[in-house]
């Protein structure tokens, strides 16, 4: 999708250095009553002169209103297709053929159905080319849970947690493959029974590698080596490789981790507290009958979560990867790029408040058509950690990437928590925490521009910030950001790079918030705001698509808002317009698009979570609400977005 020749070099950009410089935002934000429009960066990032020579305009579609109703609504000219929701059959005979309708399936069943809360996706063409044909490959992030009780998994919420149960949601987990076509009448099919229908789980054989593999932290008693693992977990946001492959990324592993056997004191190790591992029973009870869920009993296996994991769609057989060269965190998403020298780089979010982004940058350079070859690129490579200082006295932000190389930065080498890199990928967070990176609100997704190669990052929200630094510069941030960062001389593997704030969301609808940093910025219009920036993804033409996924009450801070919703960005202008709502209690995540841009898959996330029967989407009437994808086209077969 992406043509990385064409990557702009931003010292041919006069514009560029001209925004920096008009601005004091340090100044701004501490008499925040001036407004957003005084402390608010203005003007574009973006290196002008191709995007000037644009014949039409980047968002062609008229906005969609807020709303909360039990429905997705999508611009005029449009249609929506509901599209492989949870159950999916992708097979005509044997376990799991038919969907019943009750939620009443086994585990057996489950595990040859397409899985729960659909989150990441992208769509491979199955020659490369395809418009019509492809492999749609969606992560099922988790299942829902509300206070111990899995809400729509088995139907009505079951009082008691049995095996059979724990096996059914550890089905659910992980990610689908399916084969999948665009019939004659426009709709797309699955091809059922084809070869490459596949489910991953949380209890599929999967192979680690990298630095970290074998290592002693990665053994445990049902793997002596080190090497090998079963399954996926929280399977979050995604990303793909130039050669073809799918990366899923491994997010709230923790919760999957629990013990039966506390008595007395936190028996928590400080990394374990670091990652958030619960020091009691876990939500989803899966340690009652798989003790290596049971932190205490199996400590080490939790080391075995937490990383991205690369799948070949197109090799049924293959076993996924996990790629500990990358680091282990609470990964969101992970977006690549190639340097000038055509090494990997591939950006990553730490979604938890106060987190951080991370950057890996391969050591060998990526070379067209050694498929092969390429796979190892993701085992060996550099992972940095990123600064955002503050602004300088031109107004201009700049940032470092920190090296997380215990041999070749000492101050990992000089703590003895880091006894070899393979520790240091394992807690990465703890050597990041070293480093002295720049505490997030939140970093969910990123994307590359996919001509002047800047980054974007969603940053979620984080309404417990109390102290703001320059690219978290709001407390009690409740409605989340949009950060985006350019690298030095427009070189990904460069160390250092410039950045500004490409939006922060916010309410002017609501009148107490006129003049504070709560109306948001400039670019926050009243009929198209929005809160909590979650999913983000460019399409080829430079169209940046912002995915929601929070508060949907539609009342007070969030009045006017409706439900969790699709935006369309252009960089340049930094207009940005609602082009779809979601039905209730959902959230919208996992963006793709095929080669010519006239099928767009967007995924519904967990309708009604909160088990009180307020979505019934999509069948309607008294049905189990199910995350789904929703195919979109426009009526006059154009590209989406025109
Ligand atoms: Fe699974 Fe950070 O969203
Ligand atoms: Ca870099
Ligand atoms: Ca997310
Ligand atoms: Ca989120």
């Amino acid at each position: 999708m992406f043509d990385d020749s064409e990557t702009n070099n931003p010292s041919q950009n006069p514009h560029f250095n001209a925004t920096w410089q008009a601005l004091d935002r340090r100044q701004a934000i501490k008499t925040g009553g001036l407004g957003a429009a005084a402390w608010f960066l203005a003007g574009p990032l973006l290196g002008c002169a191709s995007v000037e020579k644009k014949q039409a305009p980047m968002l062609g579609f008229q906005p969609v209103p807020a709303s909360d109703a039990d429905t997705t609504s999508v611009p005029e000219g449009y249609v929506a297709q509901v599209f492989v929701p949870w159950g999916t059959p992708l097979f005509t005979s044997g376990p799991g053929h038919s969907w019943k309708g009750d939620g009443s399936e086994s585990a057996a069943d489950q595990a040859r159905q397409v899985g729960d809360n659909h989150d990441g996706m992208h769509f491979f063409p199955i020659d490369g080319s395809s418009n019509t044909e492809g492999l749609l490959v969606v992560n099922h992030e988790y299942t829902s849970v509300v206070k111990g009780r899995y809400t729509t998994l088995f139907g009505a919420p079951a009082p008691a947690l049995t095996a059979e149960q724990v096996d059914k949601a550890i089905n659910a987990w992980g990610c689908s493959v399916i084969h999948i076509q665009k019939s004659k009448t426009g709709s797309w099919q699955v091809v059922l029974d084809s070869k490459y229908n596949r489910r991953i789980t949380a209890a599929t054989p999967m192979r680690i590698s990298g630095p970290a593999a074998g290592h002693p932290l990665m053994q445990t008693r049902a793997d002596p080596t080190g090497r090998s693992v079963l399954g996926t977990l929280n399977n979050c946001g995604n990303g793909f490789t130039p050669w073809g492959t799918y990366l899923t990324c491994e997010e709230n592993f923790n919760g999957n981790f629990g013990t039966s056997s506390r008595s007395g004191a936190d028996p928590r190790t400080p990394a374990q507290k670091r990652y958030g591992i619960p020091p009691g029973p876990s939500a989803y009870g899966w340690e009652r009958y798989h003790e290596r869920f049971d932190h205490q009993k199996e400590p080490n296996e939790a080391h075995r979560f937490g990383w991205v994991v690369e799948i070949d769609p197109f090799a049924p057989d293959s076993v996924p990867i996990k790629r500990t060269a990358l680091g282990r965190f609470k990964h969101e998403s992970a977006a690549w790029t190639l340097s000038r020298d055509q090494r990997v780089v591939i950006y990553m979010g730490d979604d938890q408040a106060d987190d951080y982004i991370y950057e890996f940058v391969s050591d060998r350079p990526y070379r067209a058509g050694d498929r092969e070859g390429n796979r190892q690129l993701l085992d060996s490579g550099r992972l940095y950690v990123a600064r955002f200082d503050p602004l300088d006295t031109h107004g201009k932000g700049k940032g470092h990437w920190l090296l997380l190389d215990r041999d070749l930065n000492p101050r990992l080498r000089d703590d003895a928590r880091f006894a070899d890199q393979a520790q240091v990928l394992i807690h990465a967070r703890l050597a990041a925490d070293q480093l002295g990176a720049t505490p997030m609100d939140r970093p969910e997704w990123v994307a590359v521009h996919p001509k002047f190669g800047e980054v974007y990052c969603t940053l979620t929200n984080h309404a417990q910030r109390t102290q703001v630094n320059a690219a978290n510069p709001r407390t009690n941030n409740i409605y989340g950001h949009i950060i985006r960062w350019r690298e030095t001389q427009g070189d990904a593997a460069a160390q250092t790079f410039e950045w500004d704030l490409f939006t922060l969301a916010g309410n002017p609808t609501l009148p107490d918030h006129a003049g504070t940093p709560r109306a948001g910025s400039p670019n926050i219009n009243p009929a198209n705001a929005f809160n909590s920036p979650d999913g983000l993804a460019f399409d080829a033409h430079g169209r940046l698509w912002i995915q929601t996924d929070g508060n949907y009450s539609n009342m007070s801070e969030y009045l006017n808002q409706g439900n969790n919703s699709l935006l369309c960005a252009d960089p340049q202008s930094r207009e940005i317009r609602r082009f779809m709502v979601g039905p209730r209690e959902c959230e919208i995540t996992g963006l793709t698009m095929t080669p010519d841009h006239r099928t767009m898959f967007v995924n519904i996330q967990h309708p009604g979570e909160r088990g009180m029967g307020n979505s019934h989407w999509p069948e309607g009437g008294q049905a189990l609400p199910r995350s789904a994808t929703v195919v979109i086209q426009k009526i006059d077969g154009g590209v989406i977005g025109t």
